[in-house]
């Protein structure tokens, strides 16, 4: 079966086509950092405008990559949330008008959903039970995937997203935008001792984050630094980095070891940091724990998570797809703020298929 999903949430315009919910056959990413760089970060009604020029020409190369017709495909998904309301809403009018045009089933993708779906698009897939950390910019979030789309949360943070920690980082050392990759690069530079920064609620057993007061302990730093001769900036990118990564690792592990799953996924855009993927390598290793980190192309923002996603969603509920509920799939709505539901348990609801 082959689903081709459209993923517009933020500042990357992308369409993706996989076929049985595993094999990616396109993977087609449009990034608009360039359009944002300037304003130092992502400008949401530019954001839209160019979703809207972008879409086409990225749906028609994801159907080359692929060597499919827009016949052959089977069924359509677009992410519903969460994320920018007008990025989203160019994604899933599209996907309603292709949806409508094909008649074909439209299924509609929480976007965290999609980021835990892209472990299975790589290998070794996760085992379920097995425990999700999904790091990107918007969200720290520790799930429990008991079977496919059932997810319980574990903990989440309580204010700033790891992401969103390396990019105000890298503002503060006017590194440039997106801070993660930059500083990720210069950690491996630096000393990660060079400055102790705080590690934030490392109870046993909390599985909430907090990483808004480490940003607020680098600026201090940085002041303090002006007036003695300060370190250099690779010195600090690599103490912060550390003190994240410490974080991440100690209350991931926690969460594994406290539900006795072997398994672990681990997605979203932070997901591409190397010193994290280093760690996390070495310490799933020495605890026997089966270790999943898509590469990092399908940790940051791409359909072919979404589709992979939509497959699995829609294959929960075939027959409801297939009866249709009149014009329920129209009435899929788009939603700034979207819980990640379960959809292998919920009758309805926003992460399940309507069409
Ligand atoms: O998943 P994603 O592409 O978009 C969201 O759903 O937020 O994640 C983007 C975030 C940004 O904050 C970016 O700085 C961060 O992921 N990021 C990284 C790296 N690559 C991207 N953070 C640390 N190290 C990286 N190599
Ligand atoms: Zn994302």
């Amino acid at each position: 079966m082959l689903v081709l999903a459209l993923e517009t949430s933020c500042d990357e315009t992308a369409a993706g086509i996989v076929e049985d919910g595993c094999r990616i056959r396109a993977n087609v990413v449009a990034s608009q950092i360039e359009l944002h760089r300037s304003y130092g970060g992502v400008v949401p009604e530019l954001a839209c405008r160019s979703h809207l020029t972008n879409l086409p020409t990225v749906i028609d190369a994801a159907l080359e990559e692929a060597g499919v017709r827009l016949a052959e495909i089977d069924v359509l998904a677009a992410t519903l949330g969460p994320g920018l309301i007008g990025a989203l809403l160019v994604g899933l009018s599209m996907a309603k008008a292709m949806a409508f045009a094909l008649r074909k089933p439209l299924v509609g993708v929480n976007h965290l959903a999609g980021h835990i779906y892209a472990a299975f698009l790589t290998q070794p897939p996760p085992t379920f039970p097995f425990v999700a950390l999904v790091v990107s910019g918007g969200h720290t979030d520790l799930y429990l995937v008991a079977e496919h789309g059932c997810f319980q949360t574990l903990g989440r943070t309580r204010d700033d997203a790891a992401g969103e920690a390396f990019d105000k980082v890298a503002k503060l050392l006017a590194l440039g935008y997106p801070g993660g990759p930059i500083i990720d690069r210069l950690a491996t530079r630096g000393r990660p001792d060079a400055v102790a920064f705080p590690r934030a609620m490392l109870a046993p057993g909390n599985y909430e984050f907090s990483f808004s007061g480490l940003k607020t302990a680098v600026r201090q730093h940085l002041l303090r630094a002006e007036e003695a001769a300060g370190l250099p900036v690779e010195d600090i990118a690599a103490s912060f980095q550390e003190a994240v990564i410490d974080v991440l690792v100690t209350k991931t592990m926690d969460a594994v070891q406290h539900t006795g799953v072997r398994s672990l996924a681990v997605v979203g855009g932070v997901a591409a940091n190397s010193g994290l993927r280093g760690r996390l390598a070495e310490v799933a290793a020495r605890q026997g724990v089966q270790l999943t980190i898509p590469p990092p192309e399908l940790c940051t923002d791409n359909a072919a998570m979404c589709a992979s996603a939509a497959y699995y969603c829609y294959r929960a509920a075939p027959e409801r797809v297939a009866a249709g509920e009149g014009d329920a799939w129209l009435r899929l709505d788009a939603k700034a703020t979207l819980p990640l539901r379960s959809w292998s348990t919920a009758r309805s609801g926003d992460g399940a298929a309507t069409r």
